[in-house]
């Protein structure tokens, strides 16, 4: 064969293995509203930088027929490219290839990629759309997403990972995922369940259909597997893009400067009149955030899971910025169960990441009753003070309002190395409020008042002059400074600024044992 013959027949290989199944099964996938794994990619990736690997793997069963049928690359496409020129590493599974289903050569190409995803410090983004384990190869396709879990849990806390499920995710492949930092759903397409609706129905005899059981909504608000639900393929991996605004190459580089030029200095007049007079009146915290930081823009993460708290990244001067707030609006701003675990998953992937944290706190405690401590909001509450108390970034805390109990300590105080912690004039730290602590110290005195109603109101408002101010927390260091609300910018970057070269780090050891 000549040169030319040899390069015609590479050109027809690769035409091929750009057709994944064929034209039929490509034309189905788009009529379910479904983009292919190579259209995705170059949705996620800079135009024109993607450089394919492995294209030329086929599997090697012989079972069921399959030696007659062998597609080039065995259902996923993998390779490197670029996000706003940062290097990342990829996979995207073919549905168009029995199903998009993991053999063992494509376990192996998967694995691959991981691994010089790893050892060369990039962010890795698979692109999931599998109808799960290649049924046709029985345990080795088992021990093909054993070797994945493997690698996404070696890869933790050292680069990024980032899951897009744009298909079924079933059985156990939903672990994968999991594993991960962050998982992206698109409504209408995507699914993760353990068990499709026809097992729960034959298990548990519920009927349900697959948006129902491991729908997007379902897992972004609900289960809280998903940190972002979107209504298509094209704004899903347009929001992936997004995030690498924020996230750092790998474990020990920083994480991207904003551009902005939203000056320092500014101060805003709305902080003045966002927290009502009456502590019992809600507000919306992302006013306050979209205040604070960097032209008002706030990339919100987990948004609909566990409302009550708000976490999510921002610039602030400049800096990249993991916030943790809670979120007067819903239930009080109160710590509950899914709160807790929403927020100490946020706080280690920002501390894993060189992230500072900022907090900004307004909370009345832990959420009481009997559901909340059967659940588990002890073991649940330990994990958010864990997260916060293990972390060696920087992290500056702003109490605006309530800071009770518990919930104090918890969130990023001084005591669990706070680097710089503010209150505005409106704070209120004490061990519980005002209302709940008249209760238990002068219930004999109020039942035995002539006036109940009186005698409350008036231990009350004692009460009140005495712990609900910022300044015996202040006269201790334990808050470094009471500031005017519309300071809070310029001090949060002075902050941030004063801390950028900041070290710090916890006792060798093998791991901690965070209470799961
Ligand atoms: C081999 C598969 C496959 C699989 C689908 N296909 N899943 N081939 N192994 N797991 C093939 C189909 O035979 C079909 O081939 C093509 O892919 C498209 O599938 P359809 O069923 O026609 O598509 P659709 O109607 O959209 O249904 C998609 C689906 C369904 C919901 C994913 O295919 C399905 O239920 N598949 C099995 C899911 C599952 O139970 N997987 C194992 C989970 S356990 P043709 O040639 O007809 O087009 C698991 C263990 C993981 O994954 C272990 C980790 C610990």
């Amino acid at each position: 064969m000549s040169i030319d013959e040899k390069l015609r027949h590479l050109d027809e290989l690769r035409r091929a293995a750009a057709l994944g199944g064929g034209a039929e099964r490509l034309a189905a996938q788009h009529e379910r509203g479904k983009l292919s794994a190579r259209e995705r990619l170059d949705l996620l990736l800079d135009e024109g930088s993607f450089v394919e690997l492995d294209r030329f793997v086929t599997h090697r069963s012989t079972d069921f027929g399959l030696d007659e049928k062998k597609y080039l690359g065995d259902g996923v496409v993998t390779g490197y490219g670029t996000v706003h020129g940062r290097l990342v590493y990829v996979f995207s599974q073919d549905f168009t290839v029995f199903g998009g289903s993991l053999s063992e050569a494509h376990a192996e190409k998967i694995v691959k990629t991981q691994e010089m995803a790893l050892k060369n410090g990039a962010p890795l983004i698979g692109l999931n759309d599998s109808g799960g384990a290649r049924i046709q190869e029985g345990v080795v396709s088992l021990g093909g997403y054993a070797d994945i879990f493997l690698r996404n849990t070696l890869a933790s806390g050292v680069i990024p990972q980032i899951s897009v499920v744009l298909g079924p995710c079933a059985g156990g492949a939903v672990y994968s995922p999991a594993i991960t930092d962050f998982v992206y759903m698109v409504r209408g397409t995507s699914y993760m369940f353990v068990t499709g609706p026809n097992v729960v129905k034959t298990v548990t005899h519920e009927d349900v259909d697959m948006e129902g059981l491991g729908g997007a909504d379902v897992h972004a608000s609900k289960s809280g597997v998903a940190h972002f639900a979107c209504d298509a393929e094209p704004d899903c991996l347009a929001s992936v893009r997004e995030l690498f605004r924020f996230i750092p190459q790998n474990n020990r580089a920083l994480p991207p400067a904003g551009l902005s030029t939203d000056p320092h200095d500014r101060q805003d007049e709305k902080l003045l009149g966002v927290v009502p007079e009456n502590a019992n009146q809600p507000y919306d915290m992302h006013d306050v955030i979209r205040c604070i930081v960097d032209d008002g823009d706030f990339y919100e993460v987990h948004a609909r899971f566990a409302p009550n708290i708000l976490v999510g990244f921002a610039h602030l001067g400049g800096h990249a910025v993991g916030i943790v707030a809670n979120q007067p609006f819903v239930l009080a701003g109160v710590l509950d169960i899914d709160s807790s675990d929403k927020g100490a998953r946020f706080v280690r992937f920002c501390d894993a990441f060189n992230v500072p944290l900022v907090v900004l706190e307004d909370v009345p405690g832990f959420l009481p009753g009997v559901a909340q401590e059967h659940g588990g909001i002890i073991r649940h509450g330990a994990k958010l003070l864990y997260a916060f108390a293990e972390a060696t970034v920087p992290k500056v805390t702003v109490i605006m309002r309530k800071a009770y109990g518990g919930a104090y300590d918890v969130m990023n105080s001084k005591h669990i190395r706070g680097d710089v912690n503010l209150a505005w004039p409106q704070a209120e730290i004490a061990v519980m409020g005002p209302k709940g602590a008249v209760e238990v110290l002068f219930r004999k005195e109020i039942e035995s008042s002539g006036d109940p109603a009186a005698a409350t109101e008036r231990r009350i408002q004692e009460y009140r002059e005495k712990f609900a101010n910022p300044y015996i927390a202040a006269a201790r260091g334990y808050v470094d400074d009471v500031i005017d609300p519309r300071e809070t910018r310029p001090r949060l970057i002075s902050a941030l600024d004063m801390l950028r070269d900041k070290r710090d780090e916890n006792p060798k050891r093998k791991h901690g044992n965070i209470p799961l």
